[in-house]
């Protein structure tokens, strides 16, 4: 691939700035830094010259690193600022006012689709099927609704990740209903969103671009081997730990017995949501299916996981996008951006 040699700010958590080298054949699965190597390492192999910037809480070494060394665009792999995760679209407000491109998600994107309650409400407007919910607010008392029948999945309203999502985030009654909008409360320290439980297949969507979108193939999370009696859901273990992916049968891939018309219909509505919560470059739409055939929006997530091999990049493999090629086209994406082209 040739490609103009760009000079690219890699943008990362502090704590996880990748070794330049890794010992050949490495096994690097489990390194809290995979993702950051992954990109950097790729950029650097398809002749960009990377400079890695470790961030905490310090605005000021971007500007000094956007003056001095004048980088082409910022490659965003923040995920918060200060360990505070819902300041991630604020770093990317000040990219914007430093005009400098960036890679991933636009700031408004980011906030109208952190919130999972006002995202579903955005959703909805546009008649994208998303669960019933009601959001339950710190310090104030909680009543369910009417409309909200048992089984109810409880989880944080702005945390990601499966943060605080396990088998008991699924009640089926007002007191266990309590119980975890307190846990939700007190350990994550946020307010809960208390949703219609969707029973079904677990599928994720992803997308590129900014205007014109394109929608990889639909990918699924398989659980082969769960006990008996246990929610197929995407709870913290399923999603990190690798042991218990091991014991459950847990593991992704197309989406199989999916009828070609059932797939595009997934893709298209994935893009209208991609499009109803203004997001740009790169997101992963979370989606339940139905044995009834019923499609469900979970939720919208800009700037997923991209390591290698991970979903994102998997599902885009499946179409002939490589790696190298999927990270250009994010890159090529952020400099085509124009943030005051947003409403
Ligand atoms: N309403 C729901 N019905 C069924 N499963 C759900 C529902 N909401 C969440 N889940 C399960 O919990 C997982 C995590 O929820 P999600 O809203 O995607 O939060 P996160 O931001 O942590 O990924 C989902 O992938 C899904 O398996
Ligand atoms: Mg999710």
């Amino acid at each position: 691939m040739s490609v103009t040699k760009l000079r690219v700010l890699a943008l990362v958590h502090r704590h996880l700035i990748p070794p330049e080298t890794i010992e050949e054949g490495a096994d690097i699965t489990a390194a809290p830094w995979r993702t950051e190597y992954d990109v950097v390492s790729t950029l650097q192999t398809v002749g960009h010259e990377v400079h890695v910037l470790g961030v905490h809480d310090d605005l000021g070494e971007i500007r000094r690193m956007v003056t001095e060394w004048k980088p082409h665009i910022a490659f965003n792999l923040l995920e918060g600022f200060d360990d505070i995760v819902i300041f991630d679209q604020n770093v990317v407000s000040h990219l914007e006012l430093l005009k400098l491109p960036y890679t991933g998600c636009n700031p408004r994107g980011l906030l109208l689709a952190r919130d999972k309650s006002l995202s579903k409400k955005l959703l909805a407007y546009h008649r994208i099927p998303v669960p019933e919910f009601d959001v339950a607010r710190m310090g104030r008392p909680f009543r369910r609704p009417k409309r909200l029948a048992f089984p109810l999945m409880v989880k944080s309203l702005t945390q990601e990740a499966s943060i605080g999502i396990s088998q008991a985030s699924v009640v089926d009654s007002d007191e266990k209903l309590t119980e975890r909008v307190q846990f939700i409360h007190e350990s994550i320290g946020t307010a809960a969103i208390v949703e219609q439980y969707i029973e079904g297949r677990e599928l994720y969507v992803g997308i590129l671009g900014n205007h014109t979108l394109q929608a990889l193939p639909v990918w699924e999370l398989f659980f082969t081997n769960m006990p008996e009696g246990a929610k197929r859901i995407a709870t913290d273990r399923v999603k990190w730990s690798v042991k218990y992916q091991k014991k459950y049968g847990i593991d992704s891939g197309g989406a199989r017995d999916l009828p070609d018309l059932k797939a595009e219909g997934i893709q298209h509505l994935c893009k209208r949501a991609y499009r109803a919560l203004e997001l740009s470059g790169y997101a992963r739409i979370d989606l339940r299916l139905e044995e009834n055939g019923n499609v469900w929006v979970l939720e919208a997530n800009p700037n997923p996981q991209i390591a290698r091999g991970e979903d994102f990049a998997a599902s885009a493999e499946k179409v002939g996008l490589t790696y190298e090629t999927v990270l250009q086209r994010i890159i090529n994406l952020g400099l085509r951006w124009q943030p005051e082209s947003v409403a």
